[in-house]
């Protein structure tokens, strides 16, 4: 019998001037879309930013609802909206960061696992990896496929 260990590749800066200037952009959008975010219930603002390989960016922020599961994360609002604007275009990179209590967190906010399944989809789609970039105050980090934060994904029937 054989076990096999799995690698997680990531990229880690401390602060956001040491990103290469086009994530930084992108993270400056995502943080700027918390302010879009409707979150009366948790009062946690997620902000995402889609860049698409054609250069389009599209924002999204959660939406929540007073039925419980019928809101939406922030990454899925971002990506369904670009993917129904751009319905043959290809996702290239998300950023996401957000904000509670009148500061953006101090760590990274990692995507939920709905939303790595439905992100995991486009890659697939696409078959090209999607970077994904995780900003905090204290560190960033910078995943270059969505296949990093969701290995064995289901992806066929
Ligand atoms: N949320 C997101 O929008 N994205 C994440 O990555 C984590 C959680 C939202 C869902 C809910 O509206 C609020 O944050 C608290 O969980």
């Amino acid at each position: 019998m054989e076990r096999r260990c799995l690698e997680i590749n990531y990229t880690e800066y401390a602060s956001k001037s040491e990103l290469p200037a086009a994530d930084a952009a992108l993270l400056a959008k995502a943080e700027e879309m918390t302010r879009s975010s409707y979150a009366p219930y948790s009062e946690f603002h997620v902000g995402a930013a889609i860049r698409m390989a054609s250069g389009e960016i599209y924002g999204g922020a959660n939406q929540e609802n007073a039925a419980f599961p019928s809101g939406l994360c922030a990454e899925r609002t971002a990506l369904y909206y670009a993917s129904a604007q751009h319905p043959d275009g290809v996702v290239e990179s998300i950023a996401i960061a957000a904000e509670h209590q009148g500061s953006f967190t101090q760590d990274i906010v990692t995507p939920c696992g709905a939303c790595r399944q439905a992100l995991a989809q486009y890659e697939v789609k696409s078959s090209k990896p999607i970077r994904v970039i995780l900003g905090g105050r204290d560190r960033i980090v910078v995943f270059d496929s969505v296949a990093d934060l969701l290995p064995f994904v289901f992806d066929s029937i």
